[in-house]
């Protein structure tokens, strides 16, 4: 008996998942700073109105189509209409789920072996979903200067023969780092430059600080690149139980008309968003605004305190973030960014990521700005006491 290499992951517990799981045992004390499940962050969701979305007759009667129901993607029409964007409902594709939607992407694009170039640093979770679709993963930089930027010449030099997609997550998760027009500008002219498709993930976008003109809003309309423009209720709507996601297809009309024929068949293999959910989408987009609002709320307050702790730390900085789910915090690289994780967690009872995680570089550690907000306080207090105490 065997089992695929694609699968022969590491699955051994590293030294920070042990210490936690020893301090859960033991009964002590722990401010968890990961926290990035809406559901588990003490925010208020309109119980009836959710519930209710879920009970509608309609739901006894399947209809499957592989783009999912019309109603739900004229739903998400709507929604975007709320962003002076016009789509066309037959470009809209439900999904499962964001990492649903990478999946069908990369089998729509690459054979076995053929890469997508992908941010570093980045969330975890594409090395994963390329994995699994036998895809390999390339890397662009995104530096750190006063803000985060796209390194442009790194996208140039990560192309080769075999590259078939440049992907763009905006805002990225975990810097907060929202696409540029100059930047998204540059990316179509590479794109098109190497005949390569777009992949935009924007299931952060509801969750930035403050305006800024500079940014683009959505890539769903793009009329020129193909493009694949990802995203869903899970974030945008606080609600990932819920599993619903989508990708909008734009782009010239030729390759349009045949990525949306190959999706067809891809997505009617699975046909995996459930009708309940569905139905309830036109609802959800609505209750979603009040909770994407109370997140924002939330990362808005937890951000500022996070501020003003690490102000009055000389050897600890935040990098700069314009927005999402997360803050990046930079300590002296006296230790490893595991070494200070560890000792943390040992000696203040705080967990937090270490930058490792996301790929980012040594000395840095992250913290989830969606922890409830008196833990999010007092994890911080004691993780900026033990800086000052042992440095
Ligand atoms: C940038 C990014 N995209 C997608 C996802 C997954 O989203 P979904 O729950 O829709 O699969 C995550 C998960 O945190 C993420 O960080």
């Amino acid at each position: 008996m065997s089992f695929s290499s694609r699968t022969s992951w590491p699955r051994q517990r590293n030294r920070l998942a042990k210490l936690l799981e020893e301090r859960q045992r033991q009964g002590k004390p722990i401010f968890d700073l990961t926290i990035s499940n809406p559901t588990e962050c003490s925010l208020a969701y309109p119980q009836k109105e959710i519930l209710s979305a879920l009970s509608d007759p309609a739901v006894l009667r399947y209809s499957p189509d592989p783009r999912g129901l019309l109603s739900a993607r004229e739903a998400v029409v709507k929604y975007y209409q709320t962003k002076n964007v016009e789509l066309d409902s037959s470009n809209i594709f439900l999904t499962a789920s964001t990492s649903e939607a990478y999946s069908y992407i990369f089998k729509l694009l690459c054979n076995s072996g053929e890469h997508v170039l992908v941010p570093r640093p980045s969330y975890p979770l594409f090395e994963y979903l390329a994995q699994i679709n036998d895809v390999a993963l390339q890397h662009y930089r995104l530096s750190y200067d006063h803000g985060w930027h796209i390194d442009k010449n790194s996208i140039r030099e990560g192309i080769t023969e075999s590259t078939r997609a440049i992907m763009l997550i905006h805002p990225h998760n975990p810097t907060g780092m929202f696409l540029k027009k100059s930047e998204y500008a540059e990316a179509k002219a590479i794109a098109r430059d190497h005949n390569l498709a777009l992949i935009v993930d924007e299931v952060f976008s509801e969750y930035g600080f403050s305006e800024d003109a500079g940014r683009i809003v959505t890539t769903a309309a793009s009329p020129d690149v193909l493009t694949f423009t990802l995203s869903g209720i899970s974030k945008m709507a606080g609600l990932p139980q819920m599993k619903l996601g989508w990708m909008i297809v734009s782009g010239e009309q030729r390759l349009l008309r045949e990525a949306n024929e190959r999706l067809d068949i891809l997505c009617d293999t699975f046909l995996s968003v459930n009708t309940p959910v569905q139905f309830a989408l036109p609802k959800f987009l609505r209750t979603g605004k009040g909770i994407s609002e109370n997140i924002l709320a939330r990362i808005r307050k937890n951000w500022r305190v996070l501020q003003l702790a690490v102000r009055n730390v000389p050897s600890c900085s935040l990098l700069d973030c314009e927005g999402g789910w997360y803050g990046i915090v930079r300590l002296p690289r006296v230790n490893t960014d595991e070494e200070w994780a560890l000792q943390f967690l040992e000696e203040a009872g705080v967990y937090v990521y270490p930058g490792y995680f996301f790929d980012l570089e040594e000395g840095m550690l992250v913290v989830s700005l969606l922890v409830e907000e008196e833990i999010f306080r007092r994890g911080v207090s004691r993780l900026v006491e033990h800086v000052s105490r042992v440095l």
